[in-house]
């Protein structure tokens, strides 16, 4: 039997996650790759074998912005190995234009929030002790407001990719706080990261073009990649859990509103909701609109939503 450790890790077509996936494969990991587009994950799985043969990589088609999708991968995933040493929620998007999910949802939160939420939640029972969760966030959660009742009637509102994207980071690292708080004592550490400001795909090509005016500082796909391969593998950051952590492996207080312990339960009652088969605004049953539904903002509100740090 091998005795190499798995890894599941979404969105290795390109960028930080390509990179992730190839240093984790190189440190021996079995490494389930989860990819919206099969044949680019395909290609990316040919080209780190041939540069590295002893790798061991699988491609498991998953769609993060749908929840059928979602569901179909976590099966497969159970069907391929009975113990996950690291789950790695990376796969991200920017939308410039208003979306909405196949399953209703907008779309950025549903890709960036709800799909990882559901993946993880399917696949935490396989979640080995001593294993790790990383959920790949943003500095930006610090500009992100939450507005769950907007998330399901997206056309209700104006929209705006900055605030959509914001407000979905926001969530990553509210569901980690969440999570971390669930699983104390149960030996699975949960953390999230800021990557930094990393020249990758995830911009439109015209923002890609201006961005390194802005932000002289910009790392490359490689450097945007050694958080997570920190939190991943190194013996000292497995004593870390619940933790936000910057592009140096710092540990970080987040923003306020991300440690609201108010906020990160209405997120994980409205997402449980949501990932619930029956709770989508798409199908045809109603009655699963969260039940504290409403606007958490960076403003003065927000005292009244802040409990003490976790
Ligand atoms: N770049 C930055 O400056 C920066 C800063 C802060 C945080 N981050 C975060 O870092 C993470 C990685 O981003 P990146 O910069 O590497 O971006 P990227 O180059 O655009 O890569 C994003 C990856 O996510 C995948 N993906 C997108 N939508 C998906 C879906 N519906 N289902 C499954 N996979 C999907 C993409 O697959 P396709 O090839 O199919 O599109 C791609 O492999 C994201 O969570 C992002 O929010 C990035």
């Amino acid at each position: 039997m091998s005795m190499s450790k798995t890894v599941v890790i979404t969105g290795t077509t390109r960028g930080i996650g390509r990179v992730t996936a190839e240093e984790l494969a190189a440190a021996g990991y079995r490494v389930i790759t989860l990819v919206r587009d099969l044949a680019a994950g395909l290609t990316v799985r040919e080209a780190i074998v041939a540069a590295a043969p002893k790798s061991r990589l699988d491609v498991v088609h998953c769609d993060l912005g749908s929840l059928a999708s979602v569901r179909q991968a976590a099966g497969l995933v159970r069907r391929e190995t009975l113990t996950i040493d690291c789950l790695i929620n990376n796969a991200g998007i920017v939308s410039l234009r208003r979306a909405t999910s196949v399953d209703g949802f907008e779309l950025v939160f549903a890709t960036n929030h709800l799909g990882p939420f559901l993946l993880t939640e399917l696949l935490l029972d396989r979640i080995a002790r001593g294993g790790r969760i990383i959920n790949v966030a943003s500095r930006i959660h610090f500009k992100g407001s939450l507005d769950l009742a907007q998330v399901v009637a997206p056309t209700q509102s104006s929209y705006g990719p900055r605030a959509a994207y914001a407000q979905s980071k926001l969530a990553n690292v509210l569901h980690t706080f969440a999570l971390a708080r669930r699983l104390a004592g149960r030996g699975i550490a949960v953390n999230c990261l800021h990557p930094g400001v990393v020249r990758s795909g995830l911009l439109p090509p015209w923002i890609r073009t201006i961005k390194p005016l802005i932000s002289p500082e910009m790392a490359d796909v490689t450097r945007g990649a050694r958080t997570t391969l920190y939190l991943a593998l190194d013996a000292a950051a497995g004593a870390l859990n619940g933790m936000y952590l910057d592009e140096n492996q710092k540990v970080r207080p987040a923003a306020p509103l991300a440690q609201s312990i108010a906020l990160q339960e209405a997120l994980w009652a409205a997402s449980m909701a949501w990932v619930d088969e029956a709770g989508s605004p798409a199908s045809a049953r109603t009655g699963h609109e969260p039940s504290e539904a409403g606007m958490w903002r960076r403003t003065d509100e927000q005292r009244d939503v802040t409990d003490s740090p976790s």
